[in-house]
């Protein structure tokens, strides 16, 4: 059951985020006309600003981040007139009162969305309990990174937790936004052709690809804290790997959903510190170029040496049933060849060929599920190669392709704010990460960063522009696996 709220208050309101998607993204569905009827969107910031100059604010947003096809005067205006702002030092818990008193009544329903630094987390759940916002009928959305280990994060859960009970609380992980993701369920669970291979017996290793071209963004501060494994593997590709491994869930909803992911997560194989160094493999990209385009290395665009991963190729593995002895291989970096998120099934050969002896030679059948740029889900299958054969059979693999774009052209591809910032504002929690998903998570990547630090792991130099250190291809390569890229 949705409940839609009266009102939208977002922290952050001048950040990054608001202005690449966030604000994109209310306008998306404003103009779509999916917003309630009279929601008004109170921004909120330390910058001061008042109702009008925020709204000039946002109007400049839309206007760089917008594609020129989106851009509709009349409906930018009224989405602008659904726009107020309140500047606030979150840390000075005096301020609230007022944000509280330019809220004004919440009876009707009020979703707040923290894109905040965690660091503020704790003061501004604080700050809201004491101004009155936090009662029955407020839901709050919380945007990474929920801490930086499974200690912080907890201090952080436990903060929310004291104000906002579970069900009103809704951890944004935007990969679970995005239409190629949500597919995956469609994939595996509306269709009876996968579901019976779907496990150790039909498939022999699963990869996980998100690479990006993009190097430090302008996010030094945050990312060199942070680096890859923290910034990538620990949500968006675990969230991955849930979707991919888990059991089919009963119903299409929150408790069901993420009562499968969660048991994953749980499952994953905690890596002793000794298998760390044989288990992942670590990168900073050097100068180098991306799509013809000369780049500087890591610490060049810093403006100092350091020792965060731009790159990590982990092997893990699911200690189920389902999953026993089948590799996880993921990977993702900043400044490799291309950007594409992808997942690589790799399933087992047939258990015998009859076209042996006739010299056909097979290979195994792959899915891949690409994600971004493209989206197109691809089987890759045996066929006869045409002709009459005196000479032997010749097979060839060929690919079963389902291009989503073309199949749903004339759809407009959504940002994965929108479908999130409606399910917030709706409250729908399906698409949202529980707490015992993200404490699993957490609980796995420490391990490995324990193991990192008690092997003094350091990042392997990488050329930007190229798939990660030699090492990363020698993590599968040893067990007679490819990394997928094409
Ligand atoms: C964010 C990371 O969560 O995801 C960024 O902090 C990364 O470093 C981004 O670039 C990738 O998202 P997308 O949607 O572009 O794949």
């Amino acid at each position: 059951m949705r409940h839609p709220v009266a009102k939208l208050l977002l922290f952050g309101a001048t950040g990054d985020l608001a202005q690449r998607m966030l604000l994109p993204s209310l306008y998306g569905l404003h103009a779509d006309g999916l917003l309630p009827d009279g929601l008004t969107i109170t921004g909120t910031a330390r910058s001061e600003h008042d109702d009008a100059s925020y709204r000039s604010f946002a109007a400049e947003a839309l206007d760089e981040f917008l594609p020129d096809d989106r851009k509709d005067k009349a409906a930018i205006a009224s989405f602008l007139d659904r726009l107020g702002y309140q500047p606030l030092d979150a840390t000075k818990i005096e301020g609230f009162a007022d944000l509280a008193t330019k809220i004004g009544d919440t009876s009707g329903g009020l979703a707040i969305f923290l894109s905040t630094a965690p660091t503020l987390f704790r003061p501004t759940i604080k700050g809201l309990e004491s101004a009155g916002l936090a009662g029955t009928n407020v839901r709050i959305g919380l945007e990474k990174p929920l801490g930086n280990d499974l200690q912080s994060s907890c201090e952080i859960n436990d903060a929310v937790a004291e104000v906002f009970p579970e069900d009103r609380t809704f951890r944004i992980d935007h990969y679970l936004g995005k239409e190629t993701v949500q597919n995956i369920l469609a994939l595996r669970f509306g269709n009876a052709l996968f579901e019976p291979i779907w496990n150790a017996r039909g498939i022999e290793h699963v990869q996980i690809t998100v690479s990006e071209t993009v190097g430090l963004e302008g996010r030094a501060g945050f990312y060199d804290d942070t680096g890859a494994l923290r910034d990538m593997v620990q949500n968006h590709m675990l969230q991955l790997l849930a979707l991919i491994a888990m059991e089919p869930p009963s119903l299409y909803d929150g408790t069901a959903i993420r009562d499968e992911k969660v048991k994953v997560l749980r499952s994953l194989r905690t890596m002793t510190p000794g298998e760390v160094p044989h288990l992942t493999v670590t990168g900073q990209y050097n100068a180098g170029a991306v799509n013809g385009e000369i780049v500087r290395g890591y610490a060049d665009e810093l403006g100092h040496a350091s020792g965060a991963e731009t790159f990590v190729a982990v092997k893990a593995h699911i200690d189920n049933w389902r999953w026993q002895g089948v590799p996880f291989y993921l990977r993702t970096g900043k400044r490799l060849p291309t950007r594409q998120s992808e997942i690589f099934i790799q399933f087992k050969p047939v258990p015998h060929s009859m076209f042996a002896q006739r010299g056909g030679t097979l290979q195994a059948n792959k899915l891949v599920i690409r994600l971004q740029p493209d989206e197109y889900v691809r089987l890759l299958v045996m066929a006869k190669e045409p002709g009459l054969d005196r000479e032997g059979i010749h097979l060839r693999e060929v690919p079963l392709d389902l291009s989503l774009d073309v199949q749903f052209a004339g759809t407009r591809r959504r940002i994965a704010y929108e479908r999130l910032l409606l399910d917030l504002i709706e409250g729908d929690p399906a698409l949202f990460v529980r707490r015992d998903e993200v404490e699993a998570q957490w609980q796995w990547i420490d391990a490995i960063r324990r193991g990192w630090a008690e092997n003094a792991v350091k990042p392997k130099p990488y050329p930007a522009g190229s798939w990660g250190p030699s090492a990363a291809i020698a993590l599968t390569e040893r067990d007679g696996v490819t990394w997928h890229d094409d």
